[in-house]
């Protein structure tokens, strides 16, 4: 079973955090089956799962009720669930109660949220209530609109040195982890290396304590743009195409279903009932 320490000494042991999106009870039981360390539920699930455009119409309702169906597939994964957007900016009590809802009604082990010094009361405040909190910085895809786009961030000397700060910062919170996302490799190697917590990383270089990708881009399922980073490990996406194909082809052929897959009966009984009616 992994937990906030395992993690932990997964970093001081140098053995690397593998963490992946999962939505639903099918992916998230295949994914801790293979030994996956964590399943996030990411918020990213507007884009890949809803079709939105970006996170920002998430609910607390659409991460719970996917929450709950990956938790009953997830038995040995850290199971890890995103704050939406808007679910803990207004104020501290509101993402205490929001977090408390993904643990108690989702069945998460963990809240993430994404931010630095700005949300540190936030996090301090949702550990006190013995929720760990995955910390998020870097391309914080809530901040799209702040940040014109998505965007490597931390290319330039101040805001990398406002990233190591903030990474300090949000550790000092109480913070278990931290995701790096879309920064400089080697930017993500210092913070990596100033900080107790473990990073995980996603487009910031393999100097990270831990990587994670988003299940649609590793398995070639995602259409549109693909980041750089994202590495198609399966062509699961050719694999479905074709797979319905075969099944469009083959049902208008009526060669689907075969007397394989089809259910028998005793040929008296027909004539019985063709005598009937
Ligand atoms: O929402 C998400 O899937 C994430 C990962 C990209 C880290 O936050």
């Amino acid at each position: 079973m992994n937990t906030v320490s395992t993690l932990l000494q997964q970093k001081q042991s140098g053995d690397i955090i593998t963490m992946l999106t999962a939505y639903d009870y099918t992916t998230a039981k295949i994914m801790d089956e293979c030994g996956v360390n964590s399943i996030l539920i990411g918020d990213s699930l507007g884009m890949v799962m809803l079709g939105y455009e970006n996170t920002l119409p998430v609910t607390m309702e659409d991460m719970i009720y996917h929450t709950k169906a990956v938790s009953r597939g997830a038995k040995n994964a850290f199971v890890v669930a995103d704050m939406p957007f808007m679910s803990y900016q207004v104020s501290v009590q509101e993402a205490v109660a929001n977090a408390g809802r993904l643990i108690k009604e989702g069945g998460a082990n963990a809240v993430k949220l994404e931010g630095g010094a700005d949300v540190c009361d936030r996090i301090s405040a949702i550990v006190k209530s013995s929720i760990p909190v995955v910390a998020h910085l870097g391309l914080t895809p809530q901040s799209v609109n702040a940040f014109g786009g998505f965007k490597v961030q931390g290319k330039d000397f101040e805001h990398a040195k406002k990233l190591i700060a903030d990474a300090i910062k949000i550790q000092e919170a109480g913070a278990c982890a931290v995701v790096l996302e879309g920064i400089p490799a080697k930017l993500a190697e210092i913070i990596t290396e100033k900080l107790a917590i473990p990073t995980i990383g996603i487009g910031a270089g393999n100097g990270c304590d831990g990587q994670v990708l988003v299940y649609q881009d590793m398995l070639g399922l995602t259409t549109g743009h693909i980041p750089k980073f994202a590495k198609c490990f399966a062509d699961v996406g050719n694999l479905m195409r074709k797979g319905i194909q075969d099944y469009i082809t083959e049902t208008k052929l009526k060669s689907f279903p075969s007397q394989a897959h089809s259910y028998s009966i005793d040929d008296k009984i027909i004539e019985q009932l063709k005598e009937e009616f």
